[in-house]
């Protein structure tokens, strides 16, 4: 069996040619820069194509690794060489756009939106996997991957690209935006000295900022731009800040208390039955 890694000498490209060949199979990979293909063949025993059309044609099972922005192009470029018995899946982390643009391009073969919800950092396969089947073929397809990837280690959870992407916009967009605005704050507050006498709860917070970050601007503004109400996630955000800041300058002690011990236990409430009435809902 053999695996195409379209962008495989990308951050998650690598990760999955590792996890591949470990796995026993066969990898090739292509990419825009040459070079890095090359280097990453140096590496690891991974067979570098000509171009994607090539290592399309050679294998059996293609990945699609590329940044949603490059995402269109690859798919029109790469569509027409695709056969009724290849299976090509997506990794990219939002759903809706890059299943529309593989359904509106491949006619052959059995596609999959997946996401991977974990970085190129992952040490080991007990991470979280999306799989977005969106008809019969695919759900097939996806029952059988999600037992290859369990058996592997992997968590994985089916649904649909727009339940995924309404998910994501809280999971990554409000994730990020919240590590975006606290860096942004501590750097008008003396950055330094901060650290150095810091506790835990800074430390926790330390590590988000410091991910969000050191991570490709351009990739994190796409996800900002594309998960759908992620405005709407955070402008709740904002909503609730201003609740906690006016009990704060009002000094009203007795109110942040009962917010406090009433927060707990409806995220308690939360987590062992579910969603609760508040949670946010796309229109
Ligand atoms: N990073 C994460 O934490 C993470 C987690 C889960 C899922 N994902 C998803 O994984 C995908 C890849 O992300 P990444 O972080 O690995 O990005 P990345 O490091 O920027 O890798 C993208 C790769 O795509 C290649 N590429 C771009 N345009 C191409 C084209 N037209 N033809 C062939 N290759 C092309 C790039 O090659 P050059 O470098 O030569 O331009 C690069 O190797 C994205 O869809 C992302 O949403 C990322």
């Amino acid at each position: 069996m053999k695996i195409a890694i379209i962008g495989g000498a990308g951050n998650m490209g690598k990760w999955f040619c590792n996890f591949f060949l470990k796995q026993g199979y066969e990898v090739i990979v292509s990419g825009r820069t040459r070079q890095k293909l090359v280097d990453l063949s140096k590496e690891i025993p991974v067979e570098v194509a000509e171009n994607n059309i090539d290592t399309v044609k050679k294998a059996d099972i293609i990945m699609i690794s590329v940044l949603l922005q490059s995402f269109e192009d690859v798919v029109k470029e790469v569509a027409p060489y695709i056969k009724e018995n290849q299976i090509v899946w997506d990794v990219t982390s939002v759903k809706e756009i890059p299943v529309d643009i593989m359904h509106k391009y491949i006619k052959k073969g059995t596609i999959l939106g997946t996401h991977p919800v974990f970085g190129p950092g992952a040490k080991d396969t007990d991470q979280n996997f999306v799989l977005t089947p969106t008809n019969k073929k695919e759900e097939k397809y996806a029952r059988e991957l999600k037992t290859w990837l369990e058996e592997r280690g992997f968590k994985v959870s089916v649904m649909s690209p727009r339940k995924h992407d309404e998910l994501m916009a809280v999971i990554l967009g409000l994730s990020h935006f919240v590590g975006l605005a606290v860096g942004d704050t501590w750097l008008e507050l003396n950055f330094r000295e901060l650290e150095k006498i810091s506790g835990t709860s800074f430390k926790t917070l330390f590590n988000l900022v410091e991910n969000v970050v050191n991570t490709d601007p351009e990739f994190y503004s796409v996800l900002q731009m594309s998960l759908p109400n992620v405005d709407k996630v955070e402008s709740l955000f904002q909503n609730k800040i201003e609740k906690w800041l006016n009990i704060i300058k009002n000094k009203d002690k007795e109110r942040f208390v009962k917010e406090m011990i009433t927060l707990r236990k409806k995220l308690e409430e939360s987590r062992r039955y579910g969603r609760n009435d508040n949670s946010c809902q796309s229109s």
